[in-house]
């Protein structure tokens, strides 16, 4: 097969996408596809120009999304390959754009019954009064420390940690130089747990074993730094040592999530799991990190699926 591979992008997760890509291409050529590498850079403009992107991705069987964040994860590539009758690998134009929206995010899965991070959402004008902020935090009984976000992003660029109303004023207006909706949100002291789900070609959707960050300690939280940093002291443990219940609840809200966004191919939910032992889904990302490094592969390597294995299964799911 002939299989597009597209990284890069006009998001701030430009280079996490390039080493994605990378990763996904490397691994097509090594089921003995055609890979077609196509890169975006960071202006959103395509390597070549947009004509002889729309002619490569109209001439290939399927087209892998390396991509990350805005432009790439959140259906407004989804939409222009539905425009091009191209199949791709993932979640479609709706699932893409809801799931990078953590705002909208948490709405529908509040709305199904899922529990999310308590917090408010900023917007606008919202983004420079903090007293405004300040009051809606009240009315939501959210108390410092809290997180601040941009509510559309990745790899925890412009996200902070707010203690007081000094610091909740520099991460808000940090959060809003890339988005204009910010998200204000409880801080969930407790564990970081990941769960990768994954559709296989008769449909079927299965779970992962599950994955425990154990984060840099030098760093405030799981931020970009102890992400991606190769120096990073940042820790993985699958499968992450959970009782049985609380194993199975996981499991559970994790395919709950992504049947009630309608996603499809894959995606990564991340939950937060306090002292409480009642966790709350953080987020999901419907193009989870992909480098051979990343959690998502990293997963499904404790299942017995090599990075290659994953790779089949998303490009012959995409094309079934
Ligand atoms: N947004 C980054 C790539 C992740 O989900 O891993
Ligand atoms: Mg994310």
């Amino acid at each position: 097969m002939k299989v597009a591979v597209v990284m890069g992008g006009a998001s701030p997760e430009h280079h996490v996408s390039l080493a994605s890509g990378k990763g996904i291409a490397d691994a097509v050529a090594s089921l003995g596809h055609t890979a077609v590498p196509l890169v975006i850079d960071q202006q959103g403009d395509w390597a070549n120009g947009l004509h002889e992107a729309i002619d490569l991705l109209r001439a290939v069987d399927v087209v892998l999304i390396g991509l990350h964040g805005e432009y790439g994860e959140d259906g407004r590539l989804q939409g222009f390959l539905d425009q091009l009758k191209v199949p791709y690998v993932g979640s479609g134009v709706t699932a893409s754009a809801v799931g990078l929206d953590k705002h909208l995010t948490k709405a529908v899965l509040r709305a199904h019954g899922i529990p999310v991070t308590p917090g408010v959402r900023l917007f606008g004008a919202e983004t420079s009064d903090t007293e405004a902020a300040v009051q809606k935090l009240k009315e939501a009984d959210v108390e410092f420390p809290v997180f601040v976000k941009p509510a559309n992003g990745g790899s925890s660029f412009g996200v902070g940690r707010a203690t007081d109303l000094a610091s909740l004023a520099d991460a808000v207006a940090a959060a809003a130089e890339l988005d204009p909706q910010v998200l204000v949100e409880k801080e969930m002291v407790g564990r970081e747990i990941d769960l990768a789900v994954l559709q296989f070609p008769d449909g079927r959707v299965e779970v992962g074993p599950p994955l425990e960050i154990h984060s840099d300690p030098a760093q405030p939280f799981f931020n970009a730094t102890a992400k991606y940093d190769a120096s990073s002291a940042t820790e993985f443990v699958v499968p992450a040592p959970l009782t049985p219940e609380l194993a199975e609840l996981l499991n559970r809200t994790a395919l709950e999530v992504f049947e009630v966004l309608g996603c499809k191919g894959l995606a990564r939910v991340d939950f937060f799991v306090p002292a409480d032992g009642k966790p709350v889904v953080n987020e999901i990302n419907t193009l989870p990190g992909f480098t051979p490094a990343s959690q998502f592969p990293r997963m499904w390597a404790a299942a017995g699926y090599t990075y290659a294995d994953v790779v089949d299964v998303l490009i012959k799911t995409a094309v079934a």
